[in-house]
């Protein structure tokens, strides 16, 4: 959604932008090209090798104008100026290095240690959630985080499974899923929910989505913008309820709103896609895994 994002952004020479999800630096280099010769990047990710590589792509043909850190998107406001950026990126879930690496974990179509975490410092695999939750949080994992409807039935017969054997690797997990739900013609493999769930409880990345966004929001200068890319509804609830929330005049106690409880206050920031974008029928042709991305834009007042 290079294109897309560009549009949003709108970066010029001069300005100052922040990549929190900097990964293979696709979206980074393309800001940087855009706000050529004098636009600043500030980008950060928690994959140390994803930091390598983005450092060392820019610095081919950015040097001088970015600053790269390996760092959760949570904390972007502890290092990047608060109210100093032009826009902000979050580009969320996995990249294709990550997915492509049979060793990292992520997927269920190669064989590897059934790891998945993006930041490697962490010390919590799926492997450990697998083999030492219990069924009940398990079938919440896969229900809550992957819309999973064989949660409960999968969940059980992974706590019988692992009594003979620990669940140590990608395709252990996988056949077990594929026995108890064959495949049967059907497009995406069974196990798909199931490894996105995972992936999601071992990085954290609902929460990290959450205070992600109050970072961004802070450090943005007023005018600037923040544009970012989900890949499930799960997120983009998360993101869309972000925006309508701070775009508010009015806060209220609780969940409920009940007009008569409204507090008053200053909208923080306005929303400019009121509808998410969805990728191009281009951008779908090139890149098949693009297709459930959706954008959202904001602008902080
Ligand atoms: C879809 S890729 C980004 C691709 C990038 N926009 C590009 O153009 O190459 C998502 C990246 O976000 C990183 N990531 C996900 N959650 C993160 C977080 N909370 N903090 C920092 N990086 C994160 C992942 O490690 C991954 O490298």
């Amino acid at each position: 959604m290079a294109a897309e994002v560009l549009d949003a952004l709108k970066p010029e020479p001069g300005g100052h932008y922040a990549d929190g999800t900097v990964g293979g630096a696709g979206h980074a280099a393309a800001i940087l090209a855009a706000s050529s010769p004098t636009g600043w990047l500030s980008g950060c990710d928690r994959d140390g090798v994803a930091v390598e590589a983005a450092r060392k792509r820019l610095g081919e043909r950015f040097a001088g104008r970015f600053e790269i850190r390996r760092e959760n998107f949570t904390e972007i406001a502890k290092w990047v100026e608060v109210d100093s950026c032009d826009g902000v990126l979050l580009d969320l879930g996995v990249s294709s290095p990550q997915l492509d690496s049979a060793e990292r974990g992520f997927s269920f179509q190669q064989d590897g240690p059934l790891d998945m975490r993006m930041d490697e410092r962490n010390t919590v695999t799926a492997a450990d959630l697998v083999n030492t939750e219990g069924a009940e949080e398990l079938a919440k994992i896969f229900w809550e985080y992957g819309g999973e409807r064989e949660s409960r039935r999968f969940a059980r017969a992974i706590v019988h499974d692992r009594e003979q054997r620990p669940f140590r690797t990608t395709r252990q997990l996988a056949e077990l899923i594929e026995r108890l739900s064959p495949r049967a013609g059907r497009k995406t493999h069974p196990a798909t929910k199931l490894f996105q769930a995972l992936r999601i409880a071992v990085n954290d990345e609902i929460g990290s989505l959450k205070r992600g966004l109050e970072g961004a929001l802070k450090i943005l200068q007023a005018g600037g913008r923040m544009a970012v890319i989900t890949f499930h509804s799960l997120e983009d609830r998360v993101v869309k309820d972000f925006g309508r929330a701070r775009a508010r005049d009015y806060t209220f106690i609780g969940g409920v709103d009940v007009p008569e409880l409204r507090e008053p206050r200053t909208p923080e920031l306005r929303i400019v896609t009121r509808k998410a974008i969805a990728p191009s029928e281009a951008e779908l042709a090139a890149n098949p895994r693009s297709r459930s991305a959706q954008l959202r834009v904001m602008e902080k007042i």
